[in-house]
């Protein structure tokens, strides 16, 4: 009888890459002194929840696009890739300018000046799983490189949440947190079986989507509406339970590191970085004091750049490419949380 597996195991690749990162930040710097003058909160108060002392900002001519192609250009150059290497392009984000098309196909859109681009080959679309965005990406990436049909692949983790933020003492609950920005990743078949993801996990809890989230329209289907009596907010902006998503967060991180660790069979002690979604300080500190992690293997940049959601992981990846920290054939963690409610984890050897 005929190997029907040997086709399959022919195409598919023996690793995974993570061949360049990039990152694109606005330059408007928005500090808690500023949100002092805008809404009833103080810097100390801001400081002691969450840990950020300024994010930064797009300005209203900005898109989200924008944003995107700026981060995957310096990914792709990092790589020494053209646009026109990429098989495919996955963009992580809530905060897309258009419904549709997908911000992916407007970011190739704008990287089209290399001419092999105007064939439109690559595969674009857009992922929406809030924070988790981006790594949802890396690992739906890592299975269809391995998988065979694709040998290069672009992710990028993009918000602009600014946008959907009531910057006066009515929206102060979530407008303090978050912050705008994106990053990217390219990630490329190898030969080389070392490199690649050891273990994975996504998950979502559908169930508490009222804990966080950016209502378009009121459909008259949804059980209890989409708004609450007391809700002070227009259409359009965030709501967050931030009680309840704090008190999810703080438990479902750490078992899900404990998870991700046991299907690899390694110890926290053998991953060298935990690249943890920048949510609140508090919620990496609960996770670092359980697993006994030192401050410089589970790095936060979130007192600079505040929460941005799908662009948190990369942004700060690539911070930590860019100053050697991450290095080739170390075990390194990243993990997210966020809306939906949705959790996951990747655990490479880059
Ligand atoms: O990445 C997406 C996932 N999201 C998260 O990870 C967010 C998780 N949650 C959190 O980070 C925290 O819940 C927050 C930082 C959002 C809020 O911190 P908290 O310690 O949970 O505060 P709280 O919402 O329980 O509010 C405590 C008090 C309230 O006043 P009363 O009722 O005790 O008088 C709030 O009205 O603090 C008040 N408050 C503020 N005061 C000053 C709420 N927001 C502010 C503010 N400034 N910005």
């Amino acid at each position: 009888m005929a190997d029907i597996a040997e086709p399959i195991r022919r195409a598919s690749h023996a690793g995974v890459r993570i061949a360049g990162t990039g990152a694109y930040l606005p330059e408007k710097v928005l500090t808690n002194a500023d949100l002092e003058r805008l809404m009833d909160t103080s810097d100390e108060w801001i400081v002691q929840r969450t840990g950020v002392r300024e994010r930064r900002i797009c300005e209203d001519g900005d898109s989200l696009a924008g944003i995107s192609a700026a981060a995957l250009k310096s990914a792709l150059k990092s790589a020494g890739l053209k646009p026109s290497d990429l098989d495919l392009l996955i963009v992580g984000s809530v905060s897309s300018d258009m419904t549709c098309p997908s911000a992916a196909c407007q970011v190739l859109d704008m990287l089209a000046g290399d001419p092999e681009m105007d064939r439109g080959s690559a595969g674009a679309f857009d992922l929406t799983a809030a924070c988790c965005g981006f790594v949802y990406g890396l690992n739906v990436a890592h299975e269809m490189i391995r998988g065979g049909a694709y040998k290069t692949v672009g992710v990028v983790g993009s918000e602009i949440l600014s946008r959907f933020q009531q910057y006066d003492t009515a929206g102060r609950g979530t407008a303090i947190i978050f912050g705008d920005g994106a990053g990217a990743a390219i990630l490329r078949a190898t030969d080389d079986p070392s490199k690649g993801q050891l273990a994975q996990a996504m998950y979502s809890d559908g169930t508490r989507w009222k804990d966080l989230f950016i209502p378009n329209h009121e459909p008259r289907d949804f059980p209890g509406g989409t708004r609450a009596t007391e809700d002070v907010l227009p259409l359009g902006y965030m709501r967050m339970n931030g009680r309840a998503v704090f008190r999810f967060a703080v438990g479902t991180f750490g078992d899900l590191i404990q998870e991700t660790l046991d299907k690899a069979g390694v110890t926290a002690q053998d991953v060298s970085l935990f690249v943890c979604h920048q949510s609140n300080v508090r919620i990496l500190d609960a996770a670092r004091d359980r697993f006994g992690i030192p401050p410089e293997r589970m790095p936060v940049n979130i007192d600079r750049l505040g929460n941005t959601s799908a662009a948190s992981v990369p942004l700060l990846y690539n911070e930590l490419v860019q100053s050697g920290r991450a290095r080739e054939g170390e075990l390194v963690m990243f993990v997210a949380f966020g809306a939906g409610l949705t959790w996951t984890s990747s655990l490479w050897r880059i």
